[in-house]
């Protein structure tokens, strides 16, 4: 379809800006059910079914029915939610690292919340953010003290975006709670949801294979994030205007601590969204593909955090993928980082029968 290298270069503009709607148009009919069903049950431990009518409602069609920002009137209100959507889907000119106020440059890279929490967070699978403000606060295993809605986003500010904590009182930081705070409104107390985070699909019983990876990652993905995985940033004169395709890794890439980083969440990721305009109703990469293709992703260069060996003060509590140590367990950092994980997780579960807790030696 696209031969020439023109043509190549054209559609990945044309795909950055346009692919995203394409959710929207796919058919919600029968096989979605079906598949909801399975998945579903797939994904019982993260994400429950509440027993209400609206979540049983919402768990069994294929787009949440969600509050529309749109429908606001013009108020203070009104404008703050939709200056929150604002700053999730074009973060890096409100605070990224070229943004035109440079008291507001809090991002360390031009990555959008949107490009990982896809549709503005509202999408099934796609790390949505509906349930965010159910979910707060609560205790964080991760830093070991109870963690607010803002906190738990400045998680993503220091690690996903790379950057400083956004400061409580800004406004950006006010407009996302608010923005988050409204999408919750659906979401019946307790934020048990179906079609949270990346979705659960079966792991492999060997390990991930990043050469097996790097092939299918040219066949799949470099069209669009390029070969050498830097994405295509939008206006090279006008950083701030963010990427039509963003990076998997290399220097504006998310750094080594976050989320994405980590095997089980990219692979999920992957499968059930990408190539970008894919959803869980109709996945295009196959498991066993997404598993090898993320361990490829997952093993290039990135910007590094300082500090990582600090979090999880309990290390029983820490992810069987968390690919930096140290962990409660002997397996190898290699087996946290590509897996089988089900041996790690049998390991675990014989600690916290025997010793409760594992403190981490490196928080005093
Ligand atoms: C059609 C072009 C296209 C293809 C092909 C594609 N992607 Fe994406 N990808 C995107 C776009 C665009 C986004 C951002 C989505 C948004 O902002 O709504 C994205 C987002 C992502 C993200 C989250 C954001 C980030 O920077 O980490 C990951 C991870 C990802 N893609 C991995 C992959 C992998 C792995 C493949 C190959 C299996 C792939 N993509 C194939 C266009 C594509
Ligand atoms: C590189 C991908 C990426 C980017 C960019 C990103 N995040 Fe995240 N975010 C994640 C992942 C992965 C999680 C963990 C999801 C899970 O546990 O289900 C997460 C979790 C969250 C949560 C907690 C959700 C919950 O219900 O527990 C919030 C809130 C959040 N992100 C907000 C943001 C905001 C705001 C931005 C932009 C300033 C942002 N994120 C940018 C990947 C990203």
């Amino acid at each position: 379809m696209f031969g020439s290298g023109k043509g190549i270069e054209m559609a990945r503009r044309w795909m950055g800006w346009g692919l995203v709607t394409a959710l929207w148009l796919l058919p919600t009919a029968l096989p979605a059910l079906a598949q909801d069903a399975a998945r579903e049950a797939a994904t019982a431990p993260a994400t429950a079914l509440a027993e209400t009518p609206l979540a049983k409602a919402n768990a069994r069609i294929a787009v949440w029915d969600l509050p529309d920002v749109d429908q606001l009137p013009d108020d203070d209100y009104g404008r703050l939610v939709r200056y929150g959507r604002s700053v999730l889907v074009a973060t890096p000119s409100h605070i990224g690292p070229n943004a035109a106020d440079p008291a507001m440059r809090f991002a360390g890279n031009n990555l959008a919340c949107a490009n990982c929490h896809l549709n503005a967070g509202t999408k099934k699978f796609g790390l949505p953010l509906i349930a965010a403000a159910a979910d707060y606060p609560s205790y964080s295993a991760r830093s070991g003290h109870k963690a607010t809605l803002a906190d738990r986003l400045d998680g993503c500010m220091t690690r996903s975006m790379n950057g400083r904590p956004l400061p409580t009182e800004s406004k950006s930081m006010r407009a996302l709670v608010a923005y988050l705070e409204l999408l919750g409104k659906s979401v019946p107390p307790g934020g048990k949801i179906v079609g949270g985070g990346a979705g659960r699909i079966a792991e492999l019983d060997r390990p991930a294979d990043p050469v097996r990876g790097a092939a299918l990652y040219k066949e799949n993905c470099a069209f669009c994030h390029g070969p050498d995985g830097h994405g295509l940033i939008r206006d090279p004169e006008a950083p701030a205007l963010g990427y039509g395709v963003p990076p998997l890794w290399g220097p504006g890439s998310f750094n080594d601590g976050a989320g994405m980083n980590r095997l089980i969440t990219i692979a999920n990721f992957v499968h059930n969204n990408m190539p970008n305009g894919t959803s869980w109703v109709m996945p295009q990469i196959a498991p066993e593909d997404a598993w090898d293709i993320g361990a490829f992703v997952v093993s290039q260069d990135r910007p590094r955090r300082a500090g990582l060996d600090r979090d999880f003060p309990d290390l029983l509590q820490k992810p069987v993928d968390a690919p930096y140590g140290p962990y409660a367990d002997d397996f190898t950092e290699t087996q946290h980082r590509f897996g089988p994980f089900a041996p790690i997780r049998a390991a675990l579960a014989r600690l916290k029968a025997d010793k409760g807790t594992v403190p981490n030696p490196n928080v005093k």
